[in-house]
């Protein structure tokens, strides 16, 4: 489902809330860091160069995206985040724009939260925007006559920032918790519609093929070209994100 080629379109934009979820997390010398759903790795690799004496490992349950993950200092493993366990409890878990792919992902928590050792950091960025028309157009399309029935879609989703606050703080962690929106300046035509093509549209196009994946293309565009006017200097699209950094007690 996932192309590393297609989500990379957008790197910067897409970096931009990892750095700013690890500019949150003040670990010194960890010896083991864990990137879930690490995507294509570039930014596995950025934890790696941070921590220089760490063991780092990259997982993802995506084939393409493991083979696309660059050689280097971190390892990459091909597994779903949801059965995947270190061997030991691990020092820094990131996860970074993944736990919205993952349904019930908030009954997860306290299984993902015991791979943390004690005093270690437990870090996760999920987007927030999917009451914003980028989304609300693509769910109602897949739902209309003339798609519904071709389409089996689980739709990312995510959680107010609270509902996170109250999971972790209830799981034995100090918590820091907090939303962002960002509005970014995207060029080049159809620029909302390349954005959705390296994420949420990839379950839809998963299931549609040849003339029909076409079809729904040109019918999402068109929607979105109304909600999303290109302007002077680009198309402006508002993306909302939630962070949590949060520390297990050091003798937990
Ligand atoms: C939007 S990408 C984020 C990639 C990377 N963390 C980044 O920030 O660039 C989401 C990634 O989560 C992975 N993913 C989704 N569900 C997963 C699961 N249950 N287990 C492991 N990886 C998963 C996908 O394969 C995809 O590579």
């Amino acid at each position: 489902m996932w192309s590393p080629e297609k989500y990379l379109t957008f790197a910067t934009e897409r970096a931009r809330p990892f750095h700013d979820l690890m500019a949150r997390v003040p670990a010194v010398d960890p010896a083991d860091v864990v990137d879930l759903g690490c995507g294509p790795g570039t930014l596995t690799l950025e934890l790696a160069a941070r921590w220089p004496d760490a063991r780092v490992v990259g997982v993802d349950s995506s084939a393409e995206m493991i083979k696309a993950a660059p050689g280097g200092r971190a390892e990459f493993v091909l597994a779903d985040l949801r059965d995947w366990a270190p061997a030991q409890p691990v020092d820094v878990l990131i996860s970074n724009a993944t736990l919205q792919w993952v349904p019930d992902h908030l009954d997860l928590l306290p299984h993902l939260a015991g791979h943390v050792a004690p005093g270690g950091w437990f870090a996760f960025q999920v987007p927030a925007n999917f009451a914003e028309p980028s989304h609300v157009l693509l769910r109602e399309q897949a739902a209309s006559p003339r798609w519904t029935s071709r389409l089996q879609v689980s739709w990312p989703s995510s959680h107010e920032p609270v509902i996170y606050l109250q999971a972790l703080l209830g799981l034995g962690f100090a918590a820091d918790v907090w939303e962002t929106t960002y509005l970014q300046v995207l060029p080049g035509d159809d620029a909302v519609l390349e954005w959705m093509s390296g994420t949420a549209l990839r379950p839809v196009l998963a299931e549609l093929s040849g003339p029909d994946a076409d079809e729904f293309l040109e019918e999402y565009r068109a929607a979105l070209r109304t909600a999303y006017p290109a302007g002077p200097h680009g198309t402006v699209l508002p993306y909302r994100r939630v962070f949590a950094v949060a520390q297990k007690e050091a003798h937990a």
